[in-house]
């Protein structure tokens, strides 16, 4: 990956943090993004240490802004005129609803709508810098999903496992749609479910919930992947040759799997991106 301009959101932490390390072991030019300075900034100095690669830098957004994306392109535009590889990784499960700056529920708008609009905001630098490739961190949770149209920001009844799923399934449509509107371009689009992972994640939410999550972790610990072993397939359509020019598939453990019958639907998928479009100007 010597040469290679990496960025890699939710990169302070589990999934992601494997990702950045892995491909800075690797040689790349790696950006973290993370929201948190202190977590960012230590994610940081272990990362160069780990990796001996001092060619990796921080960046601090807030996902949950579409004022914060926009800021985040322009300072990694300000900074670099190559974009090889964008792994779209930040997510979270939130067992109860709030909402993003800009009115968003918060699951839809951080885990589907950022990568939406980072994506749209740093395409020409992957298309400049083609053949280049794009990470879209999905789900299995996708499987049992659906879109609902009629109310995407969940404001008339809110079931948490069900807005995660739809915020992943979208990742899975978002990638296709994507795929399809890169044709020719060099940029591929993939999707992955990283297996299930002994991470942070789900430790946002508080109360009953959080400790229950910690409770999973604890008693589910031997069937759990480690963090590094959940990030092999992410690393694999970062850097592996065997993908080169691979596009709009859904992989799981580096092999390309049938997702949902839902995602392959491109009329939803072309409505969504349509919606999503509208929702990030
Ligand atoms: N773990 C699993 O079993 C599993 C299974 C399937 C899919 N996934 C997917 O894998 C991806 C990574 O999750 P993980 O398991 O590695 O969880 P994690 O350890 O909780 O990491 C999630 C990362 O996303 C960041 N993030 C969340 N909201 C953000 C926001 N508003 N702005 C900026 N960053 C934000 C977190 O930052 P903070 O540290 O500041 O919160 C953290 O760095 C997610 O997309 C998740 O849906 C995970």
């Amino acid at each position: 990956m010597d040469g290679k301009v990496c960025l890699v959101t939710g990169a302070n932490s589990g999934i992601g943090r494997e990702t950045a390390l892995a491909l800075a072991k690797m040689g790349a030019t790696v950006t973290l993004v993370a929201r948190d300075p202190a977590k960012g900034g230590a994610t940081l100095d272990d990362i160069k240490r780990e990796s001996g690669n001092e060619h990796v830098e921080l960046m601090l957004a807030d996902l949950a802004s579409l004022d914060s994306i926009r800021q985040l392109a322009t300072d990694f535009r300000a900074k670099h005129q190559q974009l090889h590889v964008l792994v779209n990784n930040a997510g979270s499960y939130n067992a109860q609803r709030s909402e993003t700056k800009d009115g968003f529920e918060t699951t839809f708008g951080v885990n589907h709508l950022a990568y939406v609009l980072l994506t749209s905001l740093l395409l020409d630098l992957l298309k400049a810098s083609a053949p280049a490739r794009i990470i879209n961190v999905s789900s299995g949770a996708h499987k049992g999903a659906s879109i609902n149209f009629d109310d995407l920001h969940s404001n008339d009844g809110y079931r948490g496992m069900g807005v995660y799923g739809q915020s992943k399934l979208a990742n899975v449509l978002f990638t296709y749609e994507l795929a399809r509107r890169l044709e020719g371009t060099g940029v591929t689009a993939n999707c992955l479910h990283p297996g299930v992972v002994r991470t942070n994640f789900g430790r946002n939410n508080t109360g009953i919930f959080g400790s229950l999550f910690v409770v999973f972790q604890v008693v589910a610990r031997p069937f759990l992947l480690t963090p590094a072993q959940g990030a092999e397939t992410s690393i694999y359509l970062a850097s592996s040759p065997e993908v080169e020019g691979v596009t709009g598939k859904y992989f799981v453990k580096k092999q390309p799997v049938e997702s949902n019958k839902v995602s392959q639907d491109i009329e939803v998928a072309k409505r969504l991106w349509q919606v999503s479009e509208e929702m990030v100007k």
